[in-house]
């Protein structure tokens, strides 16, 4: 969570910073801040320019009143929007933070995990601290530093090691006006550089602005960055290469483009994300092409076991795959949240693959779970939306959905994407292990790329699923059931209601109410089924019975034109029939719509959600 960006060498920094700010505010919303040098006074004594704000989604307007109040002429400036960890979201708790002289600027994603044991001792040796945030630590050990006559660079060098945690940092220092030095270690950071200007930003979209000659920074290096150039070292102080990263995003695709939010430009965008991402990969035949998968045919064949490890939305998409996967390639399959994996010590070896999910590449627990997997002895794919993410860097082989950019908080497209990817994959696995026949995998390729049109057709029906939005809307309790293939479908409508409009939604496996949770069941209470045609339809139906008598209302996904399944339900959320393993793809297409309807009609933002940020880099 928590966007940074910092440039030097521009003319308009401000105006730059504030662009960035807006474009990276998915990532924590909570407050902002900017600080600059003024290369115009005396380097000797001056101190930092900052302005900083706490309005939750208004603290960047308020920001760019506040800069225009007061125009600075920069140096080099850091920017920051903060999702709070450590201490309320207060102007005191934002970002950038000040060391005693005002002379040193930090800002910082991620979470210095012994904070407590360094502000004791900065307090014992007279520093005077006035924030509740883990982050203010760094910039008063690095003062330390200075005092000593350190350079910047060297100064947030040498406090590195005495840091435990996942951290990006960016520094300014009025001393040497020009210099942005940054520093990483698993929480992503990217620097660029142009002629005359060099950039450091959180992701490629508000670096992209300025330059697309970007590059990654690896774990405990440090970058000193002045305009024109960028000069990385790793701990030792030994010179290093950076990684030039692939920029393959454009600034444009990350506009509404007309719609009155990003999420509904985003579910709308679905059918193309889903077809982009089976593109050239999955034919009619059955035969597969993965290219970045790096991993060859030859040890695919050899794999055991398939382990996908993720979280939230990604982790329902998980589910789906593991299903895939045993039922196309015939191989063991699970699916685990990451961050329960990582700590559970699990038995790998190298016939067990783990398939890492995650839209942003960048989710710590899930970058942890694929790490300890590889120290386990596994074989790691990264299943990403971000080309060149941390986690495609690190993996064996990558797995790239084309959603393109997502900027609503919840996951819409992208999670589309993902089941996509997972399909095909596991029908991949499934051509080079031959245990299925040809000619049923066939049918399985068939049926995936018949999903982009599904999906259009789908979302045709907007209409239909916003009316039985507006007739719950104000309702407090609902519940999702599913079975097999719906039961992913029903955690994810779940976890969108939840997220989006704020209210109490438990999912389960519709087999499962009877052994406990239907005694929650009270007359009004809002059951949503997932209740298409499959080897399963009896058996939710007999569940759905089972609410009914309770005095439950009922809500089915349903097959478009199964008037049989529409009397038995209080109102009906039509699809086009798919086949059960492929039929996630199209059945959460109404569940995504009805959360979206419920939390406009309650007022709230969909895509800003309370909160949350789009990206989780704590723990
Ligand atoms: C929900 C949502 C989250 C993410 C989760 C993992 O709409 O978006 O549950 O799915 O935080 O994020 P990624 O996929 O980036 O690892």
């Amino acid at each position: 969570m928590c966007g940074i960006i910092g440039v030097t060498g521009e003319q308009d920094a401000c105006a730059l910073l504030l662009a960035g700010l807006e474009l990276l505010e998915y990532r924590g919303y909570d407050s902002a801040g900017i600080s600059a040098t003024d290369p115009a006074r005396d380097a000797e004594t001056t101190t930092l320019w900052r302005v900083r704000a706490a309005e939750h989604a208004g603290s960047i307007e308020r920001l760019r009143a506040l800069v225009a109040d007061a125009p600075q002429p920069v140096g080099s400036a850091i920017a920051h929007t903060r999702w709070a960890t450590h201490g309320p979201p207060t102007v005191a708790n934002a970002h950038p933070h000040l060391d005693c002289t005002r002379r040193l600027a930090v800002v910082h994603n991620g979470i210095i995990e012994n904070h407590r044991e360094l502000a004791a001792g900065l307090d014992e040796r007279g520093h005077e601290r006035t924030s509740a945030t883990d982050t203010e630590v760094l910039v008063h050990l690095v003062e330390e530093q200075v005092a000593t006559g350190a350079g910047l660079a060297d100064a947030v060098a040498r406090c590195l090691p005495a840091l435990r945690g996942d951290f990006a940092v960016a520094l300014i220092y009025a001393g040497e006006p020009d210099v942005i030095v940054v520093a990483r270690r698993t929480s992503p950071l990217i620097v660029g550089v142009t002629d005359t200007a060099g950039i450091v930003c959180s992701d490629v979209s508000a670096a992209l602005a300025t330059t697309r000659n970007l590059f990654a920074l690896d774990d405990d290096q440090v970058a000193e960055i002045r305009p024109g150039t960028v000069v990385v070292r790793d701990l030792a102080g030994r010179r290093v290469e950076p990684a030039p990263m692939t920029v393959s995003w454009s600034v444009q695709r990350a506009l509404k483009g007309g719609y009155a939010d990003f999420m509904s430009k985003e579910m709308h965008e679905q059918p193309r994300a889903v077809g982009d991402t089976l593109l050239g990969r999955v034919h009619a035949d059955g035969s597969t092409e993965i290219e970045e998968l790096v991993i060859g045919d030859d040890d695919l064949r050899k794999v055991r076991r398939v382990l996908f490890a993720a979280c939230g939305t990604s982790y329902h998409a998980s589910l789906v795959g593991r299903q895939a996967v045993e039922r196309w390639a015939r191989v063991v399959a699970d699916a685990e949240v990451a961050s329960e994996m990582r700590y559970r010590e699990p038995v790998f070896d190298e016939e067990t693959l783990v398939v890492a999910v995650s839209q942003s590449g960048e989710t710590v627990d899930s970058l942890h779970a694929m790490r300890e997997a590889r120290r386990r002895g596994a074989r790691v794919v990264a299943l990403t939306n971000v080309v060149d993410s941390v986690m495609a860097r690190e993996a064996d082989g990558v797995l790239y959905t084309r959603a393109g950019p997502e900027i609503g908080v919840a996951s819409t497209k992208s999670h589309l994407a993902q089941l996509a990817m997972v399909e095909a994959f596991a029908l991949h696995l499934g051509r080079l292990g031959a245990r299925v026949a040809g000619d049923e995998l066939a049918r399985a390729a068939q049926s995936l790329l018949s999903l982009p049109a599904a999906v259009e057709r789908a979302l045709a029906r907007f209409d239909q699923y916003e009316a039985v939005g507006h007739r719950f809307a104000d309702r407090e309790d609902f519940y999702f059931l599913g079975r097999r293939a719906g039961l992913p479908v029903a955690l994810e409508g779940a976890l969108k209601l939840k997220e989006l409009a704020y209210v109490r939604a438990e999912a389960y496996p519709a087999g499962e109410m009877k052994h406990g949770p239907i005694s929650l069941i009270e007359p009004g209470a809002v059951v949503v089924v997932v209740a298409t045609r499959s080897p399963m339809w009896e058996k939710v139906i007999a569940n759905v019975e089972e609410m009914r008598a309770r005095g439950a209302v009922l809500v089915a996904v349903a097959d478009e034109g199964d008037e049989e399944t529409a009397r038995m339900v209080d109102a009906v959320l039509e699809v086009p029939h798919v086949t059960e393993i492929c039929s996630p793809v199209v059945n959460v297409v109404p569940l995504q719509c009805l959360a979206y309807t419920i939390a406009r009609a309650r007022g709230n933002d969909v895509d800003r959600p309370r909160n949350l940020a789009k990206v989780v880099t704590v723990e």
